[in-house]
């Protein structure tokens, strides 16, 4: 299980026990005071009281609503990726170095974050298929807006499964597998990497990037099939 779906319960049940003992000590700091400072203590407090307990709420339905979990999330990494970041930079050179083209395989795009560098890829402009597993539904309508708005032209093929589940279809057949700001999210890498390496073709080119090199080097040591990029 994630370290978040524990962390983020205990965050929760702090911020309303604090609404809650900030509540009942105001009185405490006030008694002395006149009739004035002690309404506006207690009008601040009930106001941060119910700030704190609307964080908290939303927290805990976040961790015990997988569905909302899901569509937050959805919503999050679309405006992420309208704000851009300064790792697109790094996104796209990565990208452009896997020379992205022919049939393309995507583990978690999510709301496809890498369509942005492709826009200015000669070499994207010769995508013949797309294939992208990711295991939110949410995630499908939004990936197809994106691959219109940045005007690409390829068949986007929507799979929604988790990389270690996906039966991959075409085994050995693809040009290109991508996995960007992916293996961090995964159960298993090892499973993940190893479908990948299902996809590709005997010298497809799998386009990594991770904030991890350790670890995609570790990793990459139990690859053969395809040449993978960035070798760092
Ligand atoms: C941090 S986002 C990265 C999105 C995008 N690849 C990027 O570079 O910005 C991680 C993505 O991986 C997806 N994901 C999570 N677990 C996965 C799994 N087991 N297999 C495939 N994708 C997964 C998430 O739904 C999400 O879209």
């Amino acid at each position: 299980m994630c370290s978040s779906c524990f962390v983020i319960p205990s965050v929760s049940i702090k911020l309303l026990t604090t609404a809650a003992a900030l509540i009942y000590g105001q009185r405490s700091f006030t008694t002395n005071s006149n009739k004035w400072t002690r309404w506006i203590t207690f009008a601040i407090t009930v106001v941060i009281s119910l700030i704190l307990s609307a964080i908290g709420v939303f927290l805990l339905v976040l961790s015990v609503n997988p569905d909302f979990r899901q569509r937050n999330f959805v919503n999050l990494c679309v405006g992420q990726n309208l704000k851009g970041s300064p790792l697109d930079v790094h996104r796209c050179s990565v990208l452009e170095q896997g020379n992205v083209t022919g049939k393309v395989m995507e583990f978690g795009p999510g709301p496809g974050t890498n369509f942005k560098c492709f826009q200015n890829m000669t070499s994207a402009a010769s995508i013949e298929k797309y294939v992208a597993v990711e295991p939110n539904s949410y995630f499908e309508e939004k990936i197809e807006e994106e691959r219109k708005a940045r005007g690409l032209e390829f068949p986007l093929e929507f799979v929604g499964i988790k990389g270690e589940n996906v039966d991959i279809p075409e085994q050995g057949t693809y040009d290109v597998v991508v996995l960007t700001h992916v293996l961090c999210s995964v159960d298993s890498a090892e499973v993940v990497l190893a479908n990948a390496e299902k996809a590709l073709k005997p010298g497809g080119v799998g386009s990594l990037y991770w904030n991890m090199s350790w670890r995609v080097r570790d990793l990459l040591f139990f690859t053969s099939k395809g040449k993978w990029l960035p070798p760092s």
